[in-house]
């Protein structure tokens, strides 16, 4: 440009478009990617991909097979070739096949959490982690509003039936390996109190555990149907009582319990919602039991775990009072209702815990 400044061409060099006199110098002369706006798109684009996938029964089918091509793959699904290798090759995209030439085959992420019957199995919660799908498309107006036209709150059952027989799997497991932190197994007799239970998976996995424990489990009653089945499939259902009702206003006896588990049931609540769970959990607890908070808490910068944030929005695009809360908050919230020796475990990967303990004498 005529009778503009020469600048030497590297940044660290320019004397005129430096940050006090032309805003951000390097992203003047070499535009940021477009990148994360190619990954929020692809986002959707990704998460129906693999929710295809799940309903037309290929991992599951592959997992029958062993190594097929899309040819032999569309004969036992019954579906067009070019359809099925299209969709077969995001999948693979998505690191969630594996594909040598025009072979495709199952790899260690989708046997162990895709088929139906692996170890760590997601199958059933894909279709419903991001609540109900038409919430999203609705989200300016639920900003707009500050709440969504269609929250779960209105019929809570309908939703967290499927939700809770999802995350069985993985709660049980994040309440097995809890035990190598805490050693729950270590109590004689324990006495669990598991709030908002769903099916059951902290209360079962603990009870498998513990062979002299006893446990109450607490839902809305048709959700509660659901962890009745499962303490029978899994042999501890001599040893539960099922308490139908509201976890802010059931009946608990007070000073009572060894442990108390609140599993992913405080995000929904709000912050004084929240709160009082975890006064409810102080009152029911004997002195020197310990309450289990299972949540996704983002950092306080909210920059550092994208995870527990976007379950924030997930929150907050479904239910009336969803938001999640960071881990500074939830220690302050444990420390004001009592409890003392907070510890924060992450029992596996993404599933973290904190542990806090009543005060045996009273504060
Ligand atoms: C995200 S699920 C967690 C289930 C289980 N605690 C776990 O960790 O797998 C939340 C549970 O809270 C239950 N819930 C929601 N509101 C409730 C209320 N007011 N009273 C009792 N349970 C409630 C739901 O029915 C659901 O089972």
């Amino acid at each position: 440009m005529a009778g503009a400044p020469r600048d030497p061409a590297y940044p660290e060099l320019k004397t005129s478009h430096t940050m006090a006199r032309a805003g951000r110098p390097w992203t003047d002369y070499k535009p940021p990617p477009a990148a994360p706006v190619w990954a929020a798109i692809e986002g959707l684009a990704r998460y129906y991909i693999l929710l295809a996938a799940l309903e037309l029964d290929i991992f599951d089918t592959l997992q029958r097979t062993g190594p097929a091509t899309a040819e032999r793959l569309a004969g036992e699904l019954d579906v067009p070739t070019a359809h099925l290798a299209s969709l077969l090759d995001s999948v693979v995209a998505l690191e969630l096949l594996d594909q040598y030439t025009d072979v495709y085959e199952l790899n260690d992420a989708a046997t162990r959490y895709l088929v139906t019957d692996g170890p760590a199995t997601m199958a059933g919660l894909v279709p419903v982690a991001p609540g109900p799908h038409e919430n999203w498309t609705r989200l300016a107006e639920t900003v707009r509003n500050g709440r969504p036209a269609t929250p779960i709150d209105d019929d809570p059952s309908a939703f967290y039936i499927p939700l809770v027989e999802g995350t069985f799997t993985t709660m049980y497991r994040v309440a097995m390996r809890a035990d190598l932190k805490i050693r729950y197994t270590a109590l004689a007799e324990p006495r669990i109190l598991d709030l908002g239970a769903g099916a059951g998976a902290w209360a079962i996995s603990m009870l498998h555990r513990c062979p002299d424990g006893t446990a109450v489990l607490n839902d809305l009653p048709e959700v509660l149907d659901v962890a009745r089945a499962k303490t029978v499939e899994h042999d501890v259902a001599d040893r539960c009582e099922l308490r139908p009702g509201d976890f802010h206003t059931v009946d608990l006896e007070p000073d009572h319990y060894d442990i108390v588990v609140l599993g992913h049931v405080c995000r929904t609540e709000g912050a004084s919602g929240a709160r009082h769970l975890i006064a409810r959990a102080f009152e029911a607890l004997r002195p020197g039991g310990r309450v289990l908070v299972a949540d996704y808490f983002p950092d306080p910068e909210r920059k550092f775990n994208p995870h527990a944030v976007i379950m924030g929005t997930t929150m907050m695009a479904s239910t009336i009072n969803g938001f999640t809360f960071t881990h500074r908050a939830f220690a302050e919230w444990l420390t004001d209702a009592g409890f003392e020796a907070l510890r924060l475990i992450e029992p596996i990967g993404f599933q973290q815990v904190f542990v806090a303990t009543k005060p045996r004498r009273k504060p």
